[in-house]
């Protein structure tokens, strides 16, 4: 039986859609059935995700035409060749404007799904099944879509807003520890940006987490989607605010760019990151050591690396950095903490500052 935990609206005026967070969603016809409305429907997913999740998701709508594409598991899918089967896909079948994209699986495959929807046909609507905590807690949602280059992260993409998310607990019964791990770096993210009684929460309770107790991970999913959902309504495009998400960011996407995509998972390298914006932080004396030390221990708690990989240097990491997208006029905005439990996005720290943490980080 569908056990609707939570429903999170996104508040977006016309476009605003729901966040459903709930067990067994995918075996619940009325509630997919009121959001995949369209005649023509295609589902993106991958070669691991589908083979578990795709039956039951499509279960109720055999009398629709239906497509599926299933790409290649990994990061290093997550670029634009990858479109190519989509779109020829698409074309093929002759599915037009009014179709509807439904991504199945992990961040990866949101991404893609999300900006194959914001470009085919200059637009077409999509919703979000997201698969792993990450996804769940953080990609689906917000409209962010789009695809690496070798050169930088997410260099390719579009602002694309699904038409609604569910997020079905009983999938994360089969997702592997470490992916879960990676997933709890964007929360630990939430708690340590703005939302310090998150933070103290999540102190408390990390172990009824990490053991996948259903009602801890329930709670995870739901204040992270509050979090995320008032700061994109805030701040949809990131003019100002919705860059605080990228807290540990402007490191961890230079990690895994250096690193080559996929060697680190996303979250492992936001774990790392976070570790290094906390550091800077800490050097500026905008959090103290204490605090520093605090961030830490979650992060160490989760099972995170608290280091980027040995052989990235301080130059590396400055390459991939001049290519942040916070930039602004040739400078390197970072998001940085004054206090924990509120973050800042700054041109304020100083270069030697930086310079410290990333010697220090990478062994200098
Ligand atoms: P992912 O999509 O690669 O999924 C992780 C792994 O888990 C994959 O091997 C996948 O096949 C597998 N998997 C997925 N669901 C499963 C399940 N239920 N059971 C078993 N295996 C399962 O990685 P991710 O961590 O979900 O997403 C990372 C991506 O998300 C990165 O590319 C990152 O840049 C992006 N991201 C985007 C946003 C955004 O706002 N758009 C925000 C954060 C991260
Ligand atoms: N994950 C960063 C954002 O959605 O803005």
């Amino acid at each position: 039986m569908t056990e609707a935990i939570e429903t999170v609206q996104v508040e977006l005026g016309e476009r605003r859609y729901p966040i459903a967070i709930g067990r067994d969603l995918l075996n619940d016809n009325r509630l997919l059935a009121s959001h995949i409305t369209a005649r023509q429907i295609l589902v993106i997913s991958n070669e691991t995700v589908a083979p578990l999740y795709l039956k039951p998701l499509l279960a109720g709508f055999q009398d629709r035409d239906l497509a599926v594409v299933n790409l290649p598991d990994g990061e290093q899918e997550k670029k634009l060749e990858s479109l190519l089967p989509v779109f020829d896909e698409l074309l093929v079948r002759g599915f037009g404007r009014d179709c509807q994209i439904i991504a199945l699986g992990g961040g990866v495959i949101g991404d893609i799904a999300g900006f194959a929807a914001a470009t085919y046909q200059r637009g077409v609507a999509f919703i979000q099944v997201p698969t792993t905590l990450l996804a769940m807690v953080d990609s689906s949602v917000g409209g962010k879509t789009g695809v690496n280059h070798p050169r930088g992260k997410n260099m390719i993409g579009a602002f694309h807003q699904p038409r609604a998310v569910i997020a079905d607990l009983a999938v994360l019964d089969t997702l592997p520890d470490r992916e879960l791990r990676a997933g709890m770096a964007e929360v630990v993210k939430y708690a340590l940006l703005g939302d310090p009684a998150f933070l103290e929460w999540l102190e408390t309770h990390l172990d009824d987490v990490m053991a996948r107790r259903s009602d801890a991970i329930g709670t995870v999913i739901q204040r992270s989607c509050r979090n995320k959902a008032a700061i994109v309504a805030a701040d949809e495009r990131e003019s100002g605010q919705r860059a605080l998400l990228n807290l540990g960011h402007s490191f961890g996407h230079a990690i895994e760019a250096a690193a080559g995509y996929g060697t680190w998972l996303h979250g492992e390298a936001i774990g790392a990151g976070l570790c290094m914006a906390a550091d800077l932080s800490r050097r500026l004396g905008w959090i103290s050591p204490a605090e520093q030390a605090r961030a830490e221990d979650l992060i160490r708690r989760v099972g995170l690396p608290l280091r980027p990989p040995a052989d990235i240097g301080p130059q590396r990491f400055r390459e991939f950095m001049a290519r942040d997208k916070k930039n602004r006029d040739g400078t390197l905005r970072l998001v940085l903490m004054q206090g924990i439990g509120n973050a800042v996005v700054t041109d304020g720290y100083t270069e030697a500052a930086l310079t410290e943490t990333l010697e220090a980080y990478t062994g200098g």
